[in-house]
């Protein structure tokens, strides 16, 4: 591929650029949609208050398969109106007329069957982001398989071979088919793991973009200064509900599946007083739990906290969106906004089985005899349009990195651009190495599998893959899904 001709770096035009975004926020409405009704309830329980979740319990995806290790769904994705402001119907692309979709539950080792009807007015497919699945069930186009045109159907059907809390999206145009609403949970349930961590709740996680009329913002709004920037809407979703209320029984630990499927949004959430303890991410539990006083989400990635809320009967806790620098202008005249909020209630404090010190144990790879790849996330002008790319070579355009079944890769990852991006692999779960910021090393992490990771603005970020069993072509990309439909991701390509 061709140089760009212009290699102008962003920065240079960063403060005229990002002076005319709009970062003002306006104050978290009241309002909840009434969205759709749920295809099933979820399991109550028995220790917190009676309907403690109902405000943000998420719908959940009818499964209609009588045979125990086969869970089967239909998700029909089609546009969609949801009440979020009284009286005024936003027009939203959904999966089975919600947002976010239905939240699919399997157990480790299932066989998940998806029939995908497509009655959008355009093509569209599912990616399975995280499952460890066949590449030809990956939902991603001219890779995977043809996408689906309007009034087509496709269907997906894979193993779910790890447990965790995995999500589901479209994988054309995408910043504009998430934004408008396509996006679900994929919960994998294990049976052999420890009881008791905590009453449960998934957390969908995602922001919408409102224009004072109530519809959507245009897909393209700001232009390419609102590409580089990545487009974030002002209003929070929890579960697609604006400031839900979770009742909880003070002292009684719950536990929160957390995706962020934001387009570009990072969530970093607080609890005033509280702090959380965090025992899994992306791809299952950590080897140990880790207490943190915030729990950072960028677009993609996936958390599994525990939280023991506790004050005063009938006292109010808000859990808050806090601002997270992640570049140029992230935190600018940025307010913190409250993205849910606890009230305790009057049931009797209780105590909590101990957790166990050890979750699982985590093999470190080898990077001894690793091969080692360099990518540089780039952005460049070509003829006054914003180029983003991998190496300077946008997506689609450059040679996919090869790859074999059994090996081990080291990528250095390297950021040039003065935002941070969250770096995602398909189909593979990858460790951590090291990371960086403009500053310096940061400090490591608990080792933990991931399929996304923060390349820090002007950072860097290492990680180790090792390549099973499963060759095809696999995307990686930056999640924040306007840079990658902007050009900044890749392929890989693993053979035998
Ligand atoms: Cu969730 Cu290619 O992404
Ligand atoms: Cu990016």
């Amino acid at each position: 591929m061709k140089q760009a001709e212009s290699q102008k770096p962003m920065a240079a035009n960063l403060p005229l650029i990002l002076f005319s975004l709009s970062l003002a926020c306006s104050p978290p409405a009241e309002t909840r949609p009434p969205g759709a009704k749920p295809d099933a309830a979820a399991p109550a329980s028995a220790q917190q208050p009676d309907g403690w979740e109902r405000d943000l319990r998420p719908v959940e995806a009818t499964n209609v398969s009588t045979d125990p290790g086969i869970v089967r769904v239909r998700l029909r994705a089609a546009p969609t109106e949801i009440e979020y402001t009284p009286g005024v119907k936003t027009r939203v692309w959904s999966y089975n007329g919600s947002v976010p979709g239905p939240l699919i539950r399997a157990k480790v080792g299932d066989r998940v069957i998806v029939t995908f009807v497509n009655e959008l007015p355009e093509e569209s497919t599912i990616h399975w982001h995280g499952v460890r699945l066949p590449a030809a069930m990956d939902g991603v186009p001219g890779h995977s398989q043809p996408p689906v045109a309007p009034g087509e159907e496709f269907q997906y059907a894979f193993v779910v071979p790890d447990p965790g809390l995995f999500w589901y999206h479209p994988h054309v145009q995408s910043a504009k088919q998430v934004g408008d609403g396509l996006y679900g949970a994929l919960l994998v349930e294990d049976p052999q793991e420890p009881q008791d961590l905590g009453d449960e709740l998934v957390m969908v996680l995602s922001d919408m973009s409102l224009q004072p009329d109530g519809q959507l913002s245009p897909p393209d709004t700001g232009g390419d200064t609102g590409s580089l920037f990545g487009r974030e809407g002002e209003r929070l979703l929890v579960n697609g509900r604006t400031n839900p209320v979770l009742l909880a029984r003070p002292g009684r630990r719950q536990r929160w599946r957390l995706v962020n499927a934001s387009r570009t949004r990072y969530f970093q959430i607080a609890l005033e007083g509280h702090a959380f303890t965090r025992i899994g991410s992306d791809g299952g539990f950590l080897e140990a739990p880790i207490v943190e006083e915030r729990v950072v989400l960028t677009p993609g990635q996936r958390a599994d906290v525990l939280v023991t809320p506790r004050g005063e009967p009938g006292s109010e806790l808000p859990l808050r969106w806090v601002p997270y620098d992640r570049g140029y202008g992230s935190t600018f005249k940025v307010p913190e906004k409250r993205l849910a909020t606890i009230r305790l209630s009057e049931r009797a404090p209780v105590t909590n089985a101990p957790l166990p010190a050890r979750l699982r144990t985590i093999a470190r790879l080898d990077p001894a005899g690793a091969t080692v790849q360099d990518l540089r996330l780039t952005s460049t002008v070509v003829q006054g349009k914003l180029v983003m790319g991998i190496n300077g070579i946008p997506a689609g355009q450059g040679q996919p990195l090869p790859a074999r079944i059994g090996q081990t890769q080291l990528w250095n990852v390297t950021n040039e651009i003065e935002f941070a991006h969250p770096f995602h692999l398909h189909g593979f779960f990858f460790q951590v190495v090291s990371a960086a910021n403009a500053q310096g090393p940061l400090p490591a992490g608990p080792l933990e599998w991931r399929d996304t990771a923060d390349v820090p603005a002007l950072g860097k970020m290492s990680l180790l893959v090792r390549f099973d069993e499963r060759p095809g072509m696999w995307m990686f990309h930056c999640h924040i899904l306007d840079h990658a439909d902007a050009g900044m991701m890749g392929e890989l390509l693993l053979e035998r």
